[in-house]
This record gives C-alpha cells, structure tokens and sequence, in this order.
C-alpha cells in the first residue's frame, strides 16, 4: 500500500438530511478489484476502509459495494450462500461495521447491494429445496414439470446463455434461473420467502446500512401461470441490457419478469425501509422494451422505491444530443413521480470511455453533463481517473458470461480489473501478489495517486464538478427543462423554489455562441470549464459547458 492513504481528512458530518438520497452522488466499488489488504491478490472490506478518505475526498455522498455476502462466486458474488455475513475473501461482519463507522465519520454514507431475487445453489434453502417436493422449503424456488417429452416447462431464456430451465435429478423437475443455472430463482409468489428477505434487509439496516441497490429488481416475480414469451420482431430488438449476441433479446419478456405482484412486495419492503429514517432504496430495472415504464410503476408514490437505476446510458448507442434528449423527455413524460438513477459505466459493462470511444475532453463534457441531469448518479470506481475498458485474455477470463459468448461478447471483465492507486508498483499499488485479474498497463499510467497531485487531471476535474454541483441546490433537486438537444449542443433549466440554473453543453468540435434565457443571468465560474466573454456575448470553445444562474429569482 502507498502514503497516500495516510493523508489527513477532515471529517465531514453526516447530515441529518433524510432526502439526502435525492441527486446524490453515488461512488460504486466492486470489491474484489479496489484494493487488496492481505495479499491474496483479491480486493476486500480492509481495503475499501484504507481508501475511504479517496472516496470522501472526491466528495461523493454515498458509496454503493457490490456483493460481499458469503458465496461461491461463480457470479462474482451475486450467487448468494448466505446473506447474513460476509465471505471470509473479504473479511468479517466486524470489519464491516468498522467500514460503516469509518464511511460515517467520513461523511459517505453506505449502500449494499441485495441480490434477492435468486440465490446460490449452494444455499442450504436451495439444497434443502431440491431434496423432495414437499419439505419445508419445497416451494421457496420455482419448480415445474417437464413437458411430456421431457422438456423444459416454458420458452424463457437465461440471460447468461440457453433456456432458463435447468433439470434436477433428484427432484425429478426443472427449476429456474435467470441467470447461471447455479443462481436458481426464489419464489416470490410464496410469502414466507418475502417475510425471510425483509428480515435479512432489516439485519442490515440494523447494522447501519444507509440504503440497498437492488439487484435485478424487476426479476423478482415470474408469472404463476408459467406462459410462454412472445417472440420479439427482428427490428424491435436492442441491446440496452444484453449483448445483441445474445438470444435473451428475441424475446419479448412479458411473462419471466417485471410483473405486477411485485409491487406488493416493493410495498412491503419501503414499509419496512420507512422504519429507518434517511434509508434509501435503487432498484435495478433491467428492461429493454418497458424500462421506463416499469421504472414509473416502481418509484410511483411514496411507498415503494426511491429510485430506479436506469439502463439507458449503459447501452452501446452514442449519448448525441439528440439522444439524449429523447431518453430525458421519454423519463420526463413517462416516470412523472419517480426519481432517476443515472450511471454510464458499472461492472457490467464496457467502460463508457471506450463504449462510446470519447477522447478526454468529451470524456469531461460528458461527465459534467451526467452530474447535471435531473436525477442521482452513479459513478463508477475508475471513471473518475478516464480509465478504459481492459483488454483480458481469453485465458485471463473469469466471467462466466464472456466465456459463453466469447469473442464476440468479451463479458466483463475489462470492466472489472484491479483499480490503479500507483504508477511504481507493479500490480498498480493493487495487491503484492498477482491479482484475480491482470491490472491493465495503461491503466497504471493513470495512477490516481499521480492524478492526485495535478490540478488538469481527470480526477481533479471530478472533484470540481462534484463540488460544483453540490453547491448548486437546482441542480442536485431540481426539475428539468429541457432547451435544445441537438447534434451540436444540450441546453436545459434545472429549477428547485424560485431557483434556477442554466446549462449549456457545446457538444460539437466548433466555438458556439451561447444564448442566455431572457431574463438576468450571472455566468458561474465555478464550474470546471472554460468560456471567453466578447462584445457580443458568450463563446464556449468546442466540448466546454456553461453554466449560469437566474438573479431574478422567482417565487
Ligand atoms: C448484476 C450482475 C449480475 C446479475 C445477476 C446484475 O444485473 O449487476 O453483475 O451478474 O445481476 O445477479
Ligand atoms: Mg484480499
């Protein structure tokens, strides 16, 4: 490890802001890849703990960990064995309350990541499960006969690769899983499953867990009648959430999930969240036909989600301006009550970088453009130093979603490899030992140490435009308006009590003269870009951002 977590932080007080939550800056650490503290070449809870005065210092409000819980890893963690203590790989129940209690005083609130909608096959529910058709827990996955000629019960497909189906010889019936047929599927439909969750949900939030991501939320209900899934037309397909390699997109997926009993449980789980104040919740909503759709249903009203993760920035398709606009007045006329959850990169995906293949000044443009949207964002461990997806060899793989398309889907985990804290050591200030995935060359020449200590660098740039917008209450709260969104520029209003904000994004590689609303504006110069005044107004140079504020405040 370096010096430079030895620097000394000013603690910042938690405040006692229950909405907090609302445009929140969420800083995502995959743990198996942030930092490792005991040598065996895998991230874990010590490690994040060492790096919490980064997190806080890039000024983030939140930090959201993936899975950590007890498991068998195949999917990296979310293949849950037991949701009540963690994985020896990553520590112990004590080193989280310590990473509760350091993230507090620090003044980053915490959020962890539920995978409730399957388990590990290794779970002793599953095992238990898959004995008989009539123990305790017979009916807590979802278990069906074959068809007369044996096969599976349905048409529905596993994300991850081939029916969705997988036998078992000794129950003599098919159970489900939507992902690896080692993450079988819980019955939601059953009660005591829903009680048994909400009562693991409460074990954190008992520890002092500040909100969940819920992991593939909308997967938590199948249809009880088990009816097969249209097919989708060849031109209504995309790839918002799996790669157009992959067959899961020829179905139009009407019945596997995103159902209306689940509601009543989303219901069940705000009641209980209600219980602790300051609580939040972000459901994943992996969706690509309904996404919005569902997304309103889930965050309607005041008694279910708070915010849903949004899929439409992690998706191949460049964010133009038309584009984006389209994907801001579709959430503005769809989800009407529901708050947003953006991101552009996660462990799941090609990083946005080389996604979307954007130099570093676009990268900044782009970036400054997510922290202003309506909405909470999600920042992904990396972005903030410009990384780009890793190139793993297929021999290096581990994922076993990449190995099943492999090569023309790589899977993810160019995404997912070690995070780069020095230029000096050879795995990157990551581990001592060889880590679980090759830390990417190019990577390490983006050192956040080394960025640490130049005020041009990207991660510099993050910070300032963190600060920037959380110093701006319109544009953390706000509602949005949106100006212009073309292939040259994006424009909106961000406006919260009589307060208003004016954001202009010149997307195109030209000087643009920016026109201000009428009305009386003061330019901000505390944002991150750059702009020159001339006699006759404002120039922006190509891929800089403006940012003005309404000194005629109105009621
Ligand atoms: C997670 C993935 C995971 C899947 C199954 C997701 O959407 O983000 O990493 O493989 O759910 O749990
Ligand atoms: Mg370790």
């Amino acid at each position: 490890m370096s010096k430079m977590d030895t620097v000394a932080m000013p603690v910042n007080a938690l405040s006692d802001d229950t909405d907090w939550w609302r445009g929140a800056a969420i800083y995502q650490i995959y743990p198996r890849s942030f930092q490792d503290s005991n040598g065996d070449g895998i991230g874990d809870l010590s490690g994040i703990i060492h790096r919490l005065p980064y997190v806080a210092e890039l000024g983030v409000d939140a930090i959201w960990i993936s899975p950590f819980f007890r498991s068998p890893m195949l999917d990296f963690g979310y293949d849950v064995s037991d949701y009540r203590d963690v994985d020896p790989m990553f520590g112990t129940l004590g080193d989280f309350d310590a990473l509760i209690e350091r993230a507090h005083q620090l003044g980053v609130r915490v959020i962890i990541d539920l995978v409730l909608s399957h388990t590990s096959a290794q779970h002793p529910w599953f095992r238990e499960s898959r004995t008989s058709r009539d123990n305790a827990r017979s009916d807590w996955y979802v278990w069906a006969d074959p068809k007369p000629d044996g096969s599976p019960p349905n048409n529905w497909l596993s994300i991850f690769g081939g029916s969705a189906w997988e036998w078992d010889g000794e129950r003599m019936q098919y159970y489900l899983h939507n992902f690896l047929s080692e993450q079988p599927d819980l019955n939601f439909h059953n009660p005591d499953v829903q009680d048994e969750l909400l009562d693991i949900t409460r074990f954190w939030l008992e520890r002092g867990v500040d909100g969940f991501r819920l992991d593939t939320v909308n997967f938590y209900v199948h249809d009880k009648q088990l009816r097969d899934n249209p097919p989708l037309p060849e031109e209504e397909r995309n790839d918002n959430t799996a790669p157009s390699v992959n067959p899961y997109n020829f179905q139009d997926h009407l019945y596997d999930k995103s159902q209306p009993e689940n509601l009543e449980f989303l219901r069940r789980f705000r009641a209980l969240l209600d219980e602790y104040p300051g609580s939040t919740a972000v459901g994943e909503v992996g969706e690509s036909q309904r996404g919005m759709e569902v997304q309103a249903a889930y965050t309607a009203g005041d008694d279910l989600l708070h915010m849903c993760y949004d899929f439409a920035f992690l998706a191949n398709a460049y964010p133009t301006g038309g584009h984006v606009g389209d994907i801001l007045e579709r959430f503005n006329r769809i989800v009407t009550e529901g708050w947003a959850c953006w991101a552009y990169s996660n462990h799941d995906v090609v990083r946005h970088a080389s996604r979307w293949n954007m130099d570093e000044p676009r990268l900044r443009l782009y970036a400054g453009l997510l922290m202003s949207l309506k909405g909470s964002v999600c920042l992904y461990q990396g972005e903030e130093l410009g990384l780009t997806e890793a190139y793993v060899a297929y021999e290096d793989l581990q994922d076993p979603y990449g190995k099943r398309f492999w090569p023309k889907f790589k899977g993810r985990d160019g995404a997912r490899t070690p995070f780069p804290w020095t230029r000096d050591n050879r795995n990157g200030g990551f581990s001592d030992e060889k880590p679980w995935l090759p830390v990417a060359m190019e990577h390490v020449q983006r050192a956040a140490q080394e960025q640490a200590t130049d005020a041009g660098s990207m991660l510099q740039f993050y910070k300032n435009m963190l600060a920037f917008r959380k110093a701006h209450e319109p544009v953390l709260k706000g509602d949005i308006e949106l100006i212009a969104a073309d292939d040259n520029q994006i424009s909106f209003l961000r406006h919260h009590n009589g307060a208003r904000v004016f954001c202009h994004f010149n997307l195109s590689g030209e000087d643009q003269r920016v026109a201000l609303p009428d009305g009386q504006w003061d330019i901000d110069r505390g944002a991150p870009f750059s702009f020159t005044e001339t006699a006759d107004g404002i120039s922006l140079p190509p891929h800089q951002a403006l940012f003005a504020i309404a000194s005629d405040a109105q009621a």
